[in-house]
């Protein structure tokens, strides 16, 4: 009896001790596995994130459509400084942007809001308010020249085209926009009668004239058919405040009449950089969205918004309202870079990225993000070779400058201040 036990409790010692040692091996494994773990396990929820429902079988109907994700996702974008976040412009987050843009359903068609140009205001499923610009022109018309800059409605291809462009260029001040085509006849229902009373139909197709300061009969868009071709852009949340300044470098839209800045060579160094100049700060941003409206073709840009926080310091200069760009393909119109040859300053980050994107081939990188874009081809081939052509005159502009000044006095890291 007496061996008998203590057999057994040998035998029992024995087995806690391999039990003990094989719960010490477990506990003294090096950490690295237990964080493996964790980090797998983050990975798989996140593998499984899209396809957290149960697969529908065939009498499951489809989980609903959430229309206010793009809409959200946008508003917790955008800040006073940047609309939308660095490298997003083709990311799943900007294409559900892009693609609630051109294809949820439209709840309100109505006539636009201020301004000369015919738009309308368009709302989409899930609470969106969009500006939507029909389109006035084929892809090859040439809709100005020397004669007038400005000539010619909206282009919404320019839009679209303008939004990527300067999405490339690193700016990220332009709402996104998308192309779309709507169906007029389908959306009478939810047409405001506002709109509606500007409707007409001319060869069979409708089109209509709108409300705003040029509009009238006869200078109406019309669709093919029914089916109109356009531009939608998102609103900005209103619970941000816009501030508008006249741009500097204004033109008088009078034949004959010509602005300060076109007949004095000085106006920059003595009227905007001093120190009482009530455009000083903004200057910075000035000069990048010359760039930008240059490359475009855009010399239309009377006015600018800036965008910030109700109370909050005041945002950036925006790039609202691109479509009078692509208007000619064969012509650079050299006044939009007058800010340039007056003053000969630039953001050095502007200038680096520029000269980067040149050895990328600028048109290129815009052609292929183009492509994400439903009415694609936005551009026509001369367009785009345009856009090159026009950075290196821009560059050689910049060049010009560096020489003249030295290389510390055009190009600025830090708007200095007074
Ligand atoms: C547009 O919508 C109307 C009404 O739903 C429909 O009858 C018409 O066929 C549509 N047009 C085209 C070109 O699909
Ligand atoms: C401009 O930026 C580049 C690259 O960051 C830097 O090497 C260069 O010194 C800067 N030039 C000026 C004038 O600030």
């Amino acid at each position: 009896m007496k061996y008998k036990q203590r057999l057994v409790l040998f035998l029992i010692v024995l087995v806690c001790l391999v039990f003990l040692s094989l719960t010490f091996s477990f506990n003294t494994e090096p950490e690295e596995p237990t964080q493996n773990t964790v980090k797998s396990n983050q990975r798989s929820l996140h593998a499984s994130e899209p396809e957290d429902h149960v697969t529908p079988g065939p009498t499951t109907p489809p989980p609903p459509i959430d229309y206010t994700r793009p809409w959200k996702i946008w508003s917790n974008w955008v800040r006073e400084d940047v609309l939308y976040p660095n490298g997003v412009l083709h990311s799943t987050e900007m294409d559900l942007i892009l693609y609630g843009l051109s294809s949820y359903p439209v709840t309100k068609l109505d006539v636009g809001y201020k301004g000369t140009q015919l738009k309308a205001s368009m709302y989409l499923e899930g609470g969106q308010r969009t500006v939507f610009k029909p389109m006035r022109f084929s892809r090859d018309a040439i809709v100005d020249g020397p004669d007038d800059p400005c000539k010619g409605q909206d282009r919404h291809n320019g839009e679209i085209a303008s939004f990527h462009l300067e999405s490339i260029l690193g700016y990220r001040l332009a709402p996104p926009v998308a192309g779309r085509k709507i169906n007029l006849t389908a959306l009478l229902p939810v047409t405001s009668k506002a709109l509606y009373d500007t409707y007409l139909t001319e060869d069979g197709n409708t089109c209509f004239y709108g409300k705003c300061l040029y509009c009238k009969p006869s200078e109406k868009a019309c669709g093919k058919g029914d089916i109109m071709e356009g531009s939608v852009t998102i609103w900005l949340p209103d619970w941000y405040q816009m501030k508008t300044y006249r741009h500097p470098y204004q033109r008088t839209y009078i034949p004959d009449v010509k602005a300060k800045w076109e007949v004095d060579d000085d106006y920059c160094r003595t009227r905007l950089l001093t120190p009482n100049s009530y455009y000083y700060n903004i200057l910075p941003d000035v000069f990048d969205t010359m760039v930008l409206d240059f490359l475009v073709g855009n010399a239309d840009r009377h006015h600018f918004e800036t965008y910030a926080l109700h109370g909050l310091k005041e945002g950036r200069l925006m790039h609202i309202d691109n479509g009078k760009s692509f208007g000619n393909p064969n012509h650079d119109e050299m006044s939009i870079l007058t800010p340039l040859k007056q003053c000969c300053k630039l953001k050095n980050s502007t200038w680096e990225k520029l000269r980067h994107l040149k050895t990328q081939g600028l048109s290129q990188l815009l052609d292929k993000s183009l492509k994400r874009d439903p009415l694609y081809p936005v551009l026509t081939q001369a367009h785009l070779l345009a856009i090159d052509r026009r950075l290196d005159v821009f560059i050689g502009e910049v060049l010009k400058c560096i020489q003249q000044y030295g290389r510390s006095n055009v190009l600025f890291d830090k708007w200095p201040q007074f």
